[in-house]
């Protein structure tokens, strides 16, 4: 039997992209799935693909900005369901911007949304998997949660926050069977880059040219499925874009220097 099958699992950010991957990978594996992003009618597209039962299938409009809602929208899964076995924290905006070119409205923005809706969510849905004995919270951080990179000082730093959190966070409930598994991937081909915020709050539109060359986010959610299944703590998703992380970590002058030459996108 499948690990995920009849597992109630809410995925953030479902509404294209990694998520939408994900949400399809699990639905194929059995579980019962809670779909969350801003777009409801894009949620409901995603929903009319899967290979699922509609009473396991709940759509679930949330805001990560607005976390007024939480605690309530929370409860609703636990009514439907009466349990939450895995938190998939996907949900995020990226960022394309000089620092100097960013308002800090900008900034603010980018962490409520890539930060703090995160660890709200996180928050609201603990309880429930301390009581239940069992659990298992996942981030979708970035590589450039492990360093940073041009035009993406708010982004790098919601995701670098995210790191800190969920690793302190991750002791704290290592005895309550609450497993916490951060992933970093590299450049995966979804429109990230398109969706992303500039400087003034604009839309970017542009699809990096790295981005559109990335990894399929059909093969990122497999590998985030496996990295679940093995109980992994931290998970590196790309291609040659990871040598980045260990390079910082092990030769951090000659990284500045590479990493500088680096095209600005
Ligand atoms: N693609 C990459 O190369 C890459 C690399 C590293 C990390 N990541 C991370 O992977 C995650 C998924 O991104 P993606 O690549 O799949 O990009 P994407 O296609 O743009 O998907 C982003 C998802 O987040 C949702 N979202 C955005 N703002 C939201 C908000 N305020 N409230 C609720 N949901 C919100 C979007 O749905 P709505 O618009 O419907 O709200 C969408 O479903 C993000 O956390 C991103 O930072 C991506």
């Amino acid at each position: 039997m499948s690990t995920f099958q009849n597992k109630v699992v809410w995925i953030t950010g479902a509404s294209s992209g990694i998520g939408e991957a994900l949400s399809s990978a699990l639905a194929s594996e059995g579980a019962k799935l809670i779909l969350s992003s801003r777009r409801k009618g894009e949620l409901e597209r995603v929903r009319s693909t899967l290979k699922a039962e509609d009473a396991d299938i709940l759509i679930l409009p949330l805001d990560l900005a607005d976390t007024s809602k939480t605690y309530a929208l929370t409860k609703q899964v636990i009514d439907r369901f009466g349990r939450i076995d895995i938190l998939i924290n996907n949900g995020g905006i990226s960022q394309r911007s000089l620092t100097k070119d960013t308002s800090l409205d900008i900034d603010r923005k980018v962490m409520e949304v890539n930060y703090f809706g995160t660890i709200a969510l996180t928050k609201s849905v603990l309880p429930y998997m301390l009581k239940q004995k069992s659990g298992h919270i996942i981030v979708i951080s970035s590589i450039v949660g492990k360093f940073g990179f041009y035009l993406r000082s708010a982004y790098s730093a919601s995701k670098h926050a995210l790191h800190g959190f969920f690793e302190s966070m991750r002791m704290e409930i290592y005895n309550d069977n609450v497993k916490v598994l951060i992933v970093c991937p590299g450049k995966i081909r979804t429109n990230i880059s398109v969706n992303a915020v500039t400087g003034d709050g604009s839309k970017h539109n542009v699809m990096d040219e790295s981005t559109d060359k990335g990894l399929s986010p059909e093969a990122c959610a497999q590998q985030i499925l496996n990295g679940i299944r093995s109980k992994q703590e931290e998970l590196f998703i790309g291609g040659i874009d990871l040598r980045a992380i260990w390079l910082k970590r092990f030769f951090p002058k000659l990284f500045s220097k590479i990493i500088r030459k680096q095209k600005m996108e």
